[in-house]
């Protein structure tokens, strides 16, 4: 009796634990989605940041996006102007010392999120930020339209979640803006003029989204400097309307800058609004500076022994600057409830993984040089995507008990 029940299942059960072997083993190697397991492991106890990039072949099946995600922008979108080897250089994995790193999982954040939003404010390495955010968080909803309120300048809206993810570009966060020089007659010139910055006044693109944002991630770090502001055209420093006497140079104003920003995002945004600050991003301008032939062709990541002499200030290396300006923000936000970013330490390693000359356009390289600072899509945003949702799933676990 037994076989005659089983005779005929057998071949539905073979058939059955194929399918499920398939099933899992696609799960497994083949989907994003289901390989994370990001929102049952707590890292509470272990530093994201420290950790190594080990070569993964499977890493790059994993990919959410491609060269048609919509969000993109051109020069960034490596697959389209045809970076050699990008396949090989995102295929390396960043693993945190003594814990693990699991990839966004979209459909899950999206769905933690509901009915939130998430905000970027600063320069153009905070809108690189975004836009791999935006590209793999459309995975959870392919029905993600662009959105520029509130003074954003690149965003999007999830739609089945109600969620918002958009940028706000203010590249120094105070309000500044150009003010040419009148001569006696009253004439302007144009060719002369200073830069006004009104340091207790935050710019017009991110003051009027008090009470909207629930996470929101802030940096300022590449423009203080003489090449975007050059001696003749100098940053002047102005408090309550009022020019600050004696004139401040520009680390010192940066440093007034950060202590009335961090103050007014303190006072503007309180405790229950999740506030990151993420630390510099380092370039990779190897045998000179960008307008020097600087260079970033480079095919593996950097070894950990490499790094100090790159980066460290005291080799004054041609990208010293990154680890100075952590420097000086660390200081700055001691005290706040500002959570650091700092996806400095992660960054430096990664020399290969720049659009160099691979900009999508025939001039771009003899008119601003090789891009070793701006980051390919996909690539090494996407690892930092992964370290803020972690940690803002891990913040919403702590402070809701969900
Ligand atoms: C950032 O993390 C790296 C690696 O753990 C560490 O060496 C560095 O001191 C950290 N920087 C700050 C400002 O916390
Ligand atoms: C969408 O989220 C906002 C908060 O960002 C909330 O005010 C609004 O009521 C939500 N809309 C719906 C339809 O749930
Ligand atoms: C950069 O390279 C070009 C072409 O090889 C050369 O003419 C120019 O002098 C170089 N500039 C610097 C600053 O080295
Ligand atoms: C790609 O990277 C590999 C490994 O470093 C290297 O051997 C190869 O020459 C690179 N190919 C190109 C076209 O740069």
């Amino acid at each position: 009796m037994p076989s005659k029940l089983t005779s005929p299942l057998f071949p539905f059960l073979i058939l059955l634990t194929f399918a499920s072997l398939y099933f899992f083993s696609s799960l497994l190697s083949l989907s994003p989605i289901s390989k994370s397991h990001s929102f049952s492991i707590s890292n509470n106890n272990c530093n994201l940041f420290n950790g190594n990039w080990v070569f993964d072949p499977n890493r790059k099946t994993n990919s959410f996006y491609d060269n048609t995600c919509p969000f993109h922008r051109n020069a960034w979108n490596c697959i389209r102007n045809q970076r050699q080897n990008l396949t090989f250089i995102n295929s390396w994995k960043w693993v945190p010392h003594g814990c693990g790193l699991n990839r966004i999982d979209p459909v899950r954040f999206l769905g933690m999120m509901r009915n939130r939003n998430i905000g970027f404010v600063g320069d153009s390495l905070n809108e690189n930020f975004v836009v791999s955010f935006l590209c793999i968080l459309r995975f959870g909803d392919e029905g993600a339209k662009k959105w520029k309120k509130k003074g954003a300048w690149r965003g999007a809206y999830f739609p089945k979640f109600n969620v918002t993810v958009a940028y706000h570009r203010a590249v120094l966060l105070s309000k500044y803006k150009w003010q040419p020089k009148q001569s006696e007659a009253g004439i302007e010139d144009g060719s002369e003029g200073i830069y006004r910055v009104d340091v207790d006044v935050p710019a017009d693109d991110w003051a009027k989204i008090s009470g909207f944002y629930d996470v929101l991630v802030f940096n300022t770090g590449h423009w203080w400097n003489y090449d975007k502001f050059p001696k003749e055209k100098p940053l002047v420093f102005y408090k309550d309307g009022q020019l600050i006497v004696p004139p401040l140079g520009m680390s010192d104003g940066l440093k007034v800058v950060l202590g009335n920003m961090v103050a007014y995002i303190q006072k503007e945004f309180p405790g229950n609004t999740l506030k990151f600050w993420r630390l510099q991003s380092p370039r990779h301008f190897y045998g000179g500076d960008w307008n020097q032939n600087g260079s970033c062709l480079f095919n593996k990541p950097l070894e950990e022994n490499e790094l100090d002499l790159w980066f460290e200030p005291r080799n004054n290396g041609v990208n010293k600057e990154a680890r100075q300006m952590n420097r000086v923000i660390e200081d700055a936000l001691k005290g706040t409830d500002i959570q650091l970013l700092n996806l400095t330490h992660l960054s430096e390693f990664r020399a290969d993984a720049h659009p160099a000359i691979w900009l999508g356009r025939q001039d771009a390289v003899a008119i601003w040089g090789q891009d070793c600072m701006h980051w390919c899509l996909p690539g090494v945003p996407d690892t930092w995507v992964d370290i803020l949702s972690q940690l803002i799933h891990d913040s919403f676990h702590r402070t809701n008990g969900l």
